[in-house]
């Protein structure tokens, strides 16, 4: 914090969430400049933020004045969203504005991550950046508003939604589904809900590299092709080699207080245009993930 008076480098928002910490991973092995602040900080190197907090979100972004500030950071329990959409709105739609009205200030390029949520989920092809909007659920609205406040207030930004995360950090789908796995000789997983999982180590790469050439606008990333719940659990558990049986089931059978979208998959074609890589299936991320990670694969 001692050489914060010329604007160079990257602040992380939300360096210990389950995206986050793969951004801060990455821009660490690149040996890049950059700051990285949480909620409530355990060690020395997190700056504390709490971007519902504007004074705080001001004060913090013009002490740095930071090229580029990558937002990680939001409200994502879908579930506790319905019954708590007030907060999941401030800190993911009032959030977004304080850091739009900070980078303006400092002229800091914002970089922020937001959701399949915001689209309606009855598509039948995959969402391009630029269709039409329509949230189902308090966490999808929440979201949406903070894509607006970002659209409406912050004069550099990039937008990039993603979908299905899951990767070394944080919980998600694939270790849930390995740990019940591992208990059980038979699991239900859903089958009526098709998207795209994205790899966090995948993901945090797109950002990096945008964040190093300031690209600008609405993107979507995950990884493809397009597949269930059931495909995607299918595949962790006989990767892994683990012995139980896994049958599909319908979304009415696994009542969820969020509605879930049936169809969730974004249309990434933009974002190839922008990299310089090609993103990968999900089935080699998967096994990225498991060898690397997890457990050993069935040979
Ligand atoms: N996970 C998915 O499948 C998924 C899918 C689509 C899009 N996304 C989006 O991807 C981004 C990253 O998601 P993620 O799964 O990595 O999220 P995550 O693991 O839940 O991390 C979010 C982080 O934000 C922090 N946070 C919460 N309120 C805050 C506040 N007021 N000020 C500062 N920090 C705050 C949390 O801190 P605490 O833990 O201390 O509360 C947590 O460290 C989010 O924008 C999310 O909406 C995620």
């Amino acid at each position: 914090m001692d050489n914060m008076a010329k604007k160079e480098g990257i602040l992380l928002i939300g360096a210990d969430g389950m995206l986050g910490s793969q951004v801060a991973e990455q821009l660490k092995q690149k040996n890049q400049t950059f700051y990285q602040s949480v909620l409530k900080p355990e060690h020395e190197q997190h700056l504390a933020l709490d971007i519902t907090n504007k004074q705080q979100v001001l004060d913090l972004i013009d002490q740095i004045k930071p090229e580029c500030i990558i937002n990680c950071s939001a409200y994502t329990d879908v579930d506790g969203a319905e019954k708590n959409e007030e907060l999941a709105t401030l800190i993911n739609g009032t959030g977004a504005e304080n850091l739009s009205l900070a980078c303006n200030m400092s002229d800091s390029h914002l970089i922020h991550i937001s959701t399949d949520y915001v689209f309606d989920g009855q598509a039948t092809i995959a969402y391009q950046p630029e269709d039409p909007v329509a949230p189902q659920s308090a966490y999808g609205r929440s979201k949406l508003i903070g894509e607006e406040k970002i659209q409406d207030i912050a004069k550099s930004w990039t937008i990039i939604r993603t979908a299905w995360l899951y990767g070394p950090d944080g919980n998600h789908f694939i270790k849930t589904i390995l740990n019940l796995a591992r208990k059980n000789d038979q699991l239900k997983i859903v089958n009526d809900q098709k998207g795209c999982p994205t790899y966090t180590v995948e993901l945090a790469k797109c950002i990096i590299d945008f964040s190093a050439n300031k690209t600008k606008g609405m993107f979507h990333f995950c990884n493809s092709p397009e597949c269930s719940w059931y495909d995607f659990a299918l595949e962790a558990i006989n990767m892994s080699n683990i012995k139980c049986e896994v049958n599909p089931c319908t979304t009415e059978e696994f009542p969820r207080p969020a509605p879930r979208p049936s169809f969730s998959v974004l249309n990434c074609d933009k974002t190839d245009k922008h990299l310089s890589w090609a993103r990968s299936s999900w089935q080699d991320t998967l096994k990225h993930y498991l060898n690397n990670y997890e457990y050993e694969i069935a040979k």
